[in-house]
This record gives structure tokens, sequence and C-alpha cells, in this order.
């Protein structure tokens, strides 16, 4: 608990800003709209007023549509010869800020057919995709979500004041769209632990939420969604294993040694051939997998790296493992940055279970301690992941 009165104490102010004219403004510098365009002077891209004034006439939800989709897929000889590429980081929700900020300048222009405007509707019933979720505005630090029976596990790996990582367990029974959960931390090799606050996600859609968190009286709230970084063009949230296709994403554990876990995210191109699949197809675009391992200093105080590679075409894999320092939740925000600390090894079947070898040495890092394993016994806790997700 002490550690956490510190992290939550010293938190800097909390950034909230009401206006939404403000936020999108912001939307539209994060999304480096404004290394083009300006306002009222023609930049690479036409000025926003000037937009505005082309549009203002004739504003109809179709015409809307149309700008929104052309800021995500690019564009091209409407205002000349230059094109404007894609921004495939932009979600179709926020393009349509972007769209509607941009048609409130020059004093606004009024949809000819609001009736037809589609309500933005949140299905009633939305299963996340599992895996390692992100705010792409500020990345070192994640969220780690996994379906183990009909709850919904959260790992959230993050740092506290001093930057040091640090990571929270959430878990509870999930439905519909949205999910809250006590937060607990633990300490002691994962010996004991208790409850520090509450977390909430609303979904949206499949890959993307909200995510709002309390502890100890500060709260704080950010975008997030599925970290997405496989490759190919035909994008599937792979790679499957070989023999019977399931996805490896997941959240593993020792049973022998409960309190550390491992964490891997599998994605990328992967081909199925008659039947069998294989690493490698088009363009030779393989599947690339992340890993978190969570574990603990010489105190027994919380600890994760973080790892990446390609998958190989065999079920044993090997990773280089880093250790970041980073921003607290609700600190300003400053880039992480990683040391290498060492090795993790695993190898496993289909069904989840399998062997596990590290070799960490914190003190790379500036932590105490190592963490070695040799071969240890490995077992999948959470559900095989649904496959063959487009997104
Ligand atoms: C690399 C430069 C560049 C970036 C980055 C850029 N644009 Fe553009 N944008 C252009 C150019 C060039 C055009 C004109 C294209 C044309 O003639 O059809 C344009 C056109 C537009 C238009 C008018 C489209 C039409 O069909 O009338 C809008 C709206 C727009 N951009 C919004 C955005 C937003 C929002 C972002 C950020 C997500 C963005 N742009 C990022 C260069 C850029």
């Amino acid at each position: 608990m002490r550690t956490f009165r510190v992290f939550v104490a010293a938190a800097a102010l909390v950034l909230f800003h009401g206006s939404s004219t403000w936020a999108s403004e912001q939307l539209l510098k994060s999304k480096n709209c404004l290394a083009c365009h300006s306002i009222d002077k023609k930049l690479v891209g036409p000025a926003f007023n000037e937009v505005q004034r082309k549009y203002a006439s004739n504003w109809t939800t179709a015409q809307r549509a149309a700008l929104a989709q052309t800021i995500r897929t690019g564009g091209k000889n409407v205002w000349g010869p230059v094109p404007m590429p894609a921004n495939p980081q932009v979600s179709e929700a926020e393009a349509l800020q972007m769209i509607d900020w941009i048609m409130s300048l020059n004093g606004g222009s009024e949809l000819q057919d609001p009736g037809a405007a589609p309500t933005p509707q949140v299905p009633a019933n939305i299963t996340p995709l599992k895996g390692l979720w992100w705010n792409p505005d500020q990345p070192g630090h994640g969220y780690d979500l996994q379906a183990a029976g009909n709850q919904l596990v959260m790992v959230w790996y993050t740092y506290d004041t001093t930057g040091r990582p640090v990571w929270y367990l959430a878990a509870n029974d999930y439905a519909g769209n949205s999910w809250s959960a006590d937060l607990l931390r633990t300490w002691n090799f994962g010996v004991d632990g208790e409850t520090v606050g509450t977390v909430t996600l609303s979904f949206t859609s499949a890959t993307e939420a909200r995510f709002e968190w309390q502890v100890g009286g500060v709260s704080g709230q950010e975008a997030i969604s599925l970290f997405k970084f496989g490759s190919g063009s035909d994008p599937v949230l792979g790679p499957l294993s070989r023999t019977t296709g399931i996805n490896q994403t997941g959240l593993y554990f020792d049973p022998e040694n409960i309190g550390y876990g491992l964490s891997i995210a599998s994605q990328g191109h992967w081909c199925i051939e008659g039947g069998r699949s294989r690493a490698s197809c088009e363009n030779g675009v393989t599947g690339s997998e992340v890993s978190v391992l969570y574990f603990y200093d010489s105190n027994g105080n919380p600890l994760w790296a973080l790892g990446s590679g390609t998958f190989t075409s065999s079920l044993a894999s090997m990773q280089d493992m880093y250790l970041y320092r980073g921003s607290c939740p609700n600190c300003s925000y400053v880039s992480p940055g990683g040391t290498w600390v060492g090795t993790i090894t695993r190898n496993h079947d289909d069904s989840g279970i399998g062997a596990f070898s590290c070799s960490i040495d914190s003190s790379l890092a500036g932590y105490s301690g190592r963490w070695e394993r040799s071969a240890s016994g490995f077992k999948r806790l959470t559900n095989t992941q649904e496959v063959r997700v487009e997104y």
C-alpha cells in the first residue's frame, strides 16, 4: 500500500479538458494533420477554412461520410495534383469528429439532411479482441486483455511516479459492452496482494475502448485500442499453430510457481494451405509476437519486461527482453526508454502446455535481482483466441 500511496500522492495534474473543440484540435495535431494543413493557409494541403467553404453549400450526410472516408484513405485531384496519403492511424469515429470540426469553421455548416445522420450506436454486445491494447498516442505502457471462462482479465503494465515499471491485475465477469473490476497490486513475489482501486472499460468496438481508472481518490481515463503490430495484405489475428490452427495469444503461468506470468500476443500474416498453415507466404511476410513477462525484483516488488520478434515456424521461440522506464498514468508523458535485461525461451504445444525458460538480470536496468527459470512447467491460463478477425 505504501508504494501505491506514493504513486498517487505525487501524481501530477489530471489533464482534463471538457471542450470538444479543444479535443478536436488536439486530435488533428496528434494525428499529424497539421504537418500539411492549417486553418487559414494553404500548406501542402488546402486550408481547412477553404475546405469548409467548398462543401458548406451542399453539406449532406453523404458528403460528410465521404470526406471522413477521404481523410482515412487519402485523396487526390480535388485541390490540385498533390495527393493526400492515407491516414490509417485515424479511426472512422475520429475522422467524423475531425470533419465536423473542419465544417464548424467560418461560422459552421448545418447538415441539410440531419435526419439521415446515423446516430453513432454502440453495439449491445461486443467481444473485444484479446491481446495487448494501448494508447497509440502514448506508447510505452499497455493493457493485456484476456478472457478466462466468462471473465475478462486485464493486466495493466505501466509505471509508478518514479518511472519504475509496475503492473496491476483486474478480473471480473464480462457481458455486454462494458466491464468494471477491482484493481489488485501484488507484492512479496505474488504471495500478497491488495485492492488499490477500480478500473472500467467501455468498448465501442472489438478493437476500441475507453479506459477509466480510479486509484486512491485520483482518477484518469484514456482511449485505448488493440495494439496492431502484425503485417500482411490479409491480416489475421494469427499466427496460428501449424497443427490445429490455434492462436497462441494468451496469458501463461507456472502452476508450480504461481504469482508471475507471461503474456504472448501473436499477429500477422499466416497462410493456410490444404488445411495446414505455414509461417510465410506472399512476399515472405511472417507473423510477429510481443511478449510481456510479469515478475519481481529481489524484494518481491512487481516489474515487467517486454520483448518482440517474428514467429518462427516451430512452436519454440526466443526473445530479447527489455525493462522500460516511463511515465505514470497521470504524469506528463515522456517516451519510455528500454534496457536489455536478458532473454526468454518458450516451447509449447497447441493445448498451451509447455516449458518456459528465462534469464533476466534486472540490475542491468538499475533494479535488483535476477529472474531465472529453466524449463519451468508452463500453462495457458486464458481461453484460446478467436481466430481470424479482420481489422
Ligand atoms: C502529407 C500531407 C497531408 C497530411 C499529413 C494530411 N493531408 Fe489532408 N490533404 C493533403 C492534400 C495534398 C490534400 C488535397 C488532395 C486533393 O487534391 O484531393 C488534402 C485534402 C484534405 C481534405 C479535403 C478532401 C477533399 O476531398 O476535398 C481534408 C478534409 C483533409 N485533407 C483533412 C486531413 C486530415 C483530417 C488529416 C489528418 C488525419 C490530413 N488531412 C492529413 C495533404 C495532407
